[in-house]
């Protein structure tokens, strides 16, 4: 029987969404991301089963009530340990659980998780078993393609069938192969080619499960176009350093009216006080927001005003004040 607890059943829930990124997306720029995206699915940074399980929660599993929908996305392998972990996160109110099969960084490899883990089918499925076992809220995955050179879809099919045969139903698909030996991180955010008719034929071939694409998406017209052929669209880089597009997507999906950034960023005057009342420093906050005004006018200057000035003693919201008026005033020059 469909368990609706454990299954994500509105399409709306999982058209957007923003991607875990480690160092990226804490709270408080999922906080941020939240007031730019309504009806956008955040994902926290990877934490790994061990450091849920044995680590200082208070900080690994930070987050504010303002962030749901939101997704814990976990490290590791071992069932038992993920298991234990997906009950945590579950419990402390993440509304997902997201297990990682796509990092493909040399620390992650030698722990044995994240993308190697595509090799594996048959570890992941039991993972992703115990997890669903363990946790009252979805289990979903985070994939590649494949690893290396292996570009045999019947080879990711089986991947997928195998996890889904678990009780998986939702996987995000970064639609790029991990190239396991030779290319950094970063590199492997680049250099394998993007196939993304490989999610969209998942898509076809597996109706009943739901997909989401990732990689390489830097526009609205771009996640619009996936979704003719998955169901929902995973930006990454491009909402970090250009998070404006996030709201330009939630408004043309799920409509409301297009904010100004100015107004966006005020709205999160009571958030950001509070944090500061609680001693958190200015700079952690304001660094995620410091592309807000890429690509405008005076958005050199914005981020130049908060990146020199966040850090300094007893930085706070007046600073922010301070970004937005340089906007402005070249915002009045250009209408003069
Ligand atoms: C700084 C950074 C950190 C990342 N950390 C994670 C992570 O913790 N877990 C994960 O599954 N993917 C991670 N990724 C990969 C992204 O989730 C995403 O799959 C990838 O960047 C491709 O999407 P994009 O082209 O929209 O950025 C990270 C990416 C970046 C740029």
């Amino acid at each position: 029987m469909l368990d609706l607890k454990k299954e994500i059943v509105n399409p709306q829930a999982i058209r957007l969404s923003v991607a875990p990124m480690m160092d990226w997306t804490d709270s408080h720029c999922r906080v941020f991301h939240r007031a730019l995206a309504p009806h956008a699915r955040l994902y926290t940074e990877m934490v790994h089963a061990n450091a849920v399980i044995h680590g200082d929660r208070a900080r690994l599993l930070a987050m504010d009530p303002v962030e749901h929908p939101v997704a814990l996305q976990l490290g590791g392998s071992e069932p038992a340990l993920l298991a234990q972990a997906a009950r945590i996160g579950a419990e402390r109110g993440f509304d997902e659980i997201n297990l990682n099969c796509g990092c493909p960084s040399d620390r992650v490899q030698a722990g044995r998780f994240g993308a190697c883990l595509m090799r594996e089918p048959a570890l992941v499925a039991a993972s992703v078993a115990a997890m669903i076992e363990a946790c009252d809220v979805p289990v979903t995955v985070k994939c590649r393609l494949g690893v290396d050179d292996d570009h045999r879809f019947e080879v990711f099919l089986a991947f997928v069938d195998e996890v889904a045969a678990a009780g998986c139903t939702m996987f995000v698909v970064h639609a790029r192969n991990a190239w396991l030996k030779g290319l950094s991180p970063k590199e492997n955010r680049e250099v394998p080619p993007l196939r993304y008719d490989w999610a969209y034929r998942l898509k076809r071939e597996r109706p009943q499960l739901k997909i989401l694409v990732n990689g390489g998406i830097a526009t609205a017209e771009e996640a619009t176009s996936h979704l003719e052929h998955a169901d929902g669209s995973m930006l990454g880089r491009a909402a970090y350093h250009e998070p404006y597009v996030l709201h330009r997507i939630d408004t043309a999906w799920f409509g409301g009216e297009l904010r100004s950034r100015a107004e966006l960023l005020r709205s999160l005057r009571p958030y950001v006080e509070a944090e500061l009342a609680r001693g958190v420093f200015l700079k952690h906050i304001t660094r995620h927001m410091l592309g807000l005004f890429h690509g405008e006018r005076g958005g050199r200057a914005f981020r130049q005003v908060l990146s020199e000035g966040a850090h300094k003693p007893g930085a706070d919201w007046s600073l922010i004040e301070q970004a937005l008026a340089v906007t402005e005033s070249f915002a009045a020059r250009d209408a003069a």
